[in-house]
């Protein structure tokens, strides 16, 4: 017997469900550093011609392949494939990438909520600006902090999917998408007109092509595909709750261009600020975490209302758009306990929040007593970032592309992005489109895979 399965109410829905795993912490901390270490506009130019050319098509494949086999990432492939068990393997793949991400996705989720918290409390304006750099090692490094408020985190996303798809997942979205985009736009009005702002916007937007590598097309291909939430598996289980009548071109562009902008808006709300403060943009958590705490403090010392104002906006809009994509993770796996074992939605979230926040313990813990557990030099947080993003998330886009390219027959994808013929598309323009998917996108996956090794 067939189960039912829900599905998203419009196309204002699926996109802000999809735009909400895109944006995310990928959008906030990790875009702005990237464009400076890489160029700044130069970097921006090939940023958007990769998504357009290569993240974009593998997006329509993720959607098309979930919506066709109406089914979570697991059975996905092998239930439009005959000879099973090797994208059987691969939907396993794609379960188990999401759960790993999942974990430590959400300790840094945990983060967020105690620095809102902080901000909230005006923990920033009591100390100096060095004590509140420093705070920050000291808070991720304590036990038992940082994992109550991991646990909060991850039981608030998981509380949203237990919710629904409809009632849950796009609900939350609904509201919190359009929110994110004017927290964003606030901060940014805020960030551009601090005295000295002006180096940061220069910085985002000089183009030196002088430091273009070959390296820096990798970072970009890659940045964009994590930004996307590709390979993951969660947008194939998206995917599958699209409309059959839903028009998956217009909703994929949609969402990459809801991802690309939120991206380019954080930059430029983050940056200005960072160099009017007259600090160096840090990599990584430092950069949310110390960097902008930093500013908050040193402009709390003279305008400490609007500083509390701004820092409390700021650490809301990285709650809200963590918690919108750790969503998209647990709803990988909720997905599969309901498709596979028929466990209801409520029982898989619990089960998945067992699960993530298990091995998240690990990644928490990783910072302090942990420390000294590494493999070749990482410790276990570390791990899992690297393995999930750097190896499977590729190992996983890649079989999905070849699926589509190699696997499925031609009709069947004109099929899927036309509606069987429901919506014009341009027959050059489709072409183009499964030329990037067969070609282009396997042989750009392979060529980050390996320059992921080289580097
Ligand atoms: N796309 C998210 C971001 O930019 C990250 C993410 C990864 C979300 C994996 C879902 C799945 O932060």
């Amino acid at each position: 017997m067939e189960k039912k399965r829900e599905k998203f109410g419009s196309r204002m829905a699926v996109i802000f469900a999809m735009a909400g795993s895109a944006i995310g912490l990928g959008n906030i901390w990790r875009f702005p550093y990237i464009v400076g270490e890489h160029g700044g506009a130069a970097f921006v130019l090939i940023y958007i011609v990769s998504t357009l050319l290569i993240s974009m098509p593998v997006f329509v494949a993720e959607v098309s392949v979930g919506r066709r086999s109406r089914t979570s990432a697991y059975g996905a492939l092998s239930r439009l494939s005959p000879n099973g068990w090797v994208w059987k393997a691969m939907g396993l793949l794609t379960v188990f990438i999401p759960l790993m991400i999942a974990s430590y996705y959400s300790v840094i989720g945990g983060w967020s909520v105690n620095y809102l918290i902080k901000a909230c409390s005006l923990s920033f304006l009591s100390q100096s600006p060095d004590e509140v750099t420093g705070m920050f090692g000291t808070f991720i490094s304590s036990s038992w902090t940082p994992l109550v408020f991991h646990m909060l985190f991850l039981a608030a996303c998981c509380m949203v999917v237990a919710g629904g798809v409809k009632s849950g997942i796009e609900k939350f979205s609904k509201l919190t998408i359009p929110m994110l985009f004017v927290l964003v736009l606030v901060i940014l009005v805020y960030s551009v007109t601090l005295p000295g702002a002006s180096s940061g916007v220069n910085y985002l937007l000089r183009p030196d092509f002088s430091q273009l590598t070959p390296r820096t097309f990798a970072y970009a291909l890659g940045q964009s595909f994590y930004s996307l939430s590709l390979g993951m598996g969660c947008i194939i289980t998206y995917g599958s709750y699209v409309s059959s009548k839903e028009n998956i071109l217009a909703s994929s562009a949609g969402t990459a261009v809801s991802d690309l902008l939120f991206a380019i808006l954080a930059g430029f709300a983050i940056m200005p600020a960072v160099f009017a403060a007259g600090i160096e943009p840090g990599a990584g958590p430092g950069l949310i975490f110390q960097s902008i705490p930093f500013i908050f403090t040193k402009m709390g010392m003279q305008l400490p209302l609007v500083s509390t104002v701004v820092s409390v906006l700021f650490f809301l809009t990285i709650v809200v758009a963590a918690m919108t994509s750790c969503i998209s993770l647990v709803e990988v796996g909720v997905a599969y306990l309901w498709d596979r074992y028929s466990i209801r939605r409520p029982v898989g979230s619990l089960i998945i929040f067992m699960l993530c926040g298990l091995a998240g313990v690990l990644c928490s813990l990783s910072f302090g007593p942990l420390s000294s557990l590494t493999v070749g030099g990482k410790c276990i947080f570390d791990l899992f970032d690297w393995f999930a993003s750097n190896i499977l998330l590729l190992l996983a886009a890649f079989a999905v592309v070849v699926f589509v390219g190699f696997v499925m027959k031609k009709e069947d994808v004109w099929d899927e992005v036309t509606n069987s013929g429901a919506f014009k598309v341009n027959v050059k323009l489709f072409n183009l489109l499964y030329f990037l998917i067969k070609w282009v996108a396997p042989a750009a996956l392979t060529l980050i895979f390996i320059t992921n090794f080289i580097y």
